[in-house]
């Protein structure tokens, strides 16, 4: 039976040759199959070191917390309950250093207001319609650039278009272009009167991710303080 085999597959003088073709193919089929194995787990092992390595660079960037990945808001000291007079604004830059915010005891209780009297508030100093500085206006006074408007409490007046923050409600506009109101510093006071900054409201600081409800947006694009 497998000498018919033999005479049906092949030509008499290849009949003894033909299982060891057959063999080799086999054979061939084999070596290709283990290098494309062999490619394959190459390739994958590449980029598994790839990715690892890429990995390693962001979390050792990360773990600096010197560059856009930062992931997590500083808990900074500003400045002392008893160092603070009323409507006497200070400036300091958080959650990165070149970003300015305006902390000041406003003498009325605020939402999200700290200290004794519930009237510490911080707000980023950036104003939310293009970017520009804004100053503080205590109840009474006049921005330089408006001596007609006499601000009725606690407020930030943005002389660049006539944006106005209402410090005693959250930062939220009062007057003026900004389509949102200002981002709060979230702070923190301990037992000897220490204030502590330790994050911030979203929407996001004017120009990081603006429209991102990610808070952690706020800390890229700069060293964090
Ligand atoms: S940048 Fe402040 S009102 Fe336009």
């Amino acid at each position: 039976m497998t000498d018919d085999l033999v005479k049906t597959e092949g030509p008499p003088s290849s009949s003894s040759s033909l299982p060891e073709e057959k063999s080799d193919h086999r054979g061939d089929e084999s070596r290709r199959n283990f290098l494309k194995v062999a490619v394959t787990l190459s390739a994958l092992f590449v980029i598994g070191g790839i990715a690892a390595l890429t990995k390693s660079i962001t979390q050792r960037v990360g773990s600096v917390g010197s560059t856009s990945m930062a992931t997590a808001f500083p808990r900074v000291k500003i400045a002392n309950v008893s160092a603070l007079s009323v409507n006497q604004p200070v400036i300091f830059n958080y959650p990165l250093d070149n970003e300015p915010n305006i902390l000041v005891k406003i003498g009325q209780k605020a939402e999200g207001g700290v200290g004794p009297d519930n009237d510490i508030v911080a707000f980023s100093q950036i104003c939310q319609h293009l970017g520009c500085l804004y100053a503080y206006e205590s109840p009474g006074s006049s921005p330089d650039c408006n001596t007609s408007y006499k601000a009725p409490g606690p407020e930030g007046y943005c002389c660049c278009h006539g944006s106005i923050y209402d410090f005693a409600n959250g930062g939220k506009v009062v007057g003026g272009p900004s389509p949102r109101p200002i981002p709060q510093v979230i702070l923190e006071v301990d037992s000897t009167g220490d204030i502590y900054a330790i994050g911030m409201t979203p929407p996001a600081i004017f120009g990081h991710n603006t429209g991102s409800s990610d808070v952690n947006s706020d800390l890229q694009g700069g060293n964090l303080v």
